[in-house]
């Protein structure tokens, strides 16, 4: 197996691509050759980061859009195909974590921000990425699911709804994709060390500084005893991506240190 694992010039779009887990994947991905499109609303974090792949060596589109805006998940779909002529990856990944709070207590304007991004954004890109893919009759769809889309969580109802979801749009873009060249999965990362899980677990923990906080939370859920890395999300991604994975279709896998094999790990 060469060292690109099957990436070397795929054009992979990411959104959140600035992130902890887009920006790991996007840096994994540029080592192995891909051609990347980069889209996240936050500008600056994305010019900066864009420029660090460049000057790596990679080629790399930056597109500043938000992911719940419709005509801005048109126009990176469009300017992905101007520039580099089509997409063979698309890493369906931007998401926020919302305000930690009971599902009694949620106000709905709070419920409604965290379903736009994570369940909203996430069905304007199968849907606009998706009819890209199927006219091209090629393509592999990485959603970011969670360990929450398969397990309720207190204090994060609207996040663990939309998680579902994802595991919902997931298997019905499957069932209705099949037979077009189109594999479409999600990842189900557990708690993974990123700024997402150190402001949840600095909101849970205030005595806690934000990495501990994230190192602690990852300890006690997962029984691989020690919280995740970004990189070891992009690393299952790349695979999807991968003709190495052309059975595997309308999938939800995990990457959680065993979080979800177990009832409660707490002791
Ligand atoms: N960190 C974890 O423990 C964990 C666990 C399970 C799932 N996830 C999921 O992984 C994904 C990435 O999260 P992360 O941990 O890397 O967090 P992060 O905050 O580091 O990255 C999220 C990125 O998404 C971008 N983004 C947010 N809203 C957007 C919008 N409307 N339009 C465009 N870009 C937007 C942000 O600017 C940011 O760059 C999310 O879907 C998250 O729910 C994270």
């Amino acid at each position: 197996m060469s060292e690109s694992y099957g990436m070397a010039g795929k054009r992979v779009l990411i959104t959140g691509g600035s992130g902890g887990i887009g920006g790991a994947t996007a840096r994994l991905l540029a080592e192995r050759g891909s051609r990347l499109i980069l889209v996240d609303r936050d500008e600056a974090a994305l010019a900066a980061f864009a420029d660090e792949l460049r000057s790596g060596g990679a080629e790399v589109l930056a597109i500043v859009a938000d992911v719940t805006v419709e005509d801005d998940v048109k126009r990176y779909v469009a300017e992905a195909v101007a520039g580099f002529g089509g997409i063979d990856g698309f890493f369906n990944n931007a998401g926020i974590e919302g305000k930690i709070q009971s599902a009694l207590e949620l106000d709905y304007s709070d419920w409604n921000k965290v379903i736009d991004v994570n369940l909203n954004g996430v069905y304007l890109g199968l849907k606009y990425v998706g009819r890209q893919m199927v006219d091209q009759g090629s393509g592999a769809i990485v959603c970011t699911g969670s360990i929450a889309s398969e397990r309720g969580l207190p204090n994060t109802v609207a996040y663990n709804a939309a998680k579902h979801g994802v595991l919902g749009l997931v298997r019905t873009f499957a069932s209705e994709l099949g037979g077009t060249g189109v594999r479409v999965n999600a990842v189900f990362p557990g708690m993974i060390d990123t700024r997402m899980l150190r402001n949840i677990a600095s909101q849970l923990m205030p005595e806690m500084d934000g990495a501990a906080g994230a190192a602690a939370a990852g300890a006690a859920a997962a029984p691989l005893g020690r919280v995740g890395r970004p990189e070891e999300v992009a690393q299952l991604v790349s695979f999807l991506m991968s003709d190495q994975a052309s059975f595997i279709h309308g999938a939800g896998v995990p990457v959680d240190g065993g979080a979800l094999a177990v009832m409660d790990n707490k002791g």
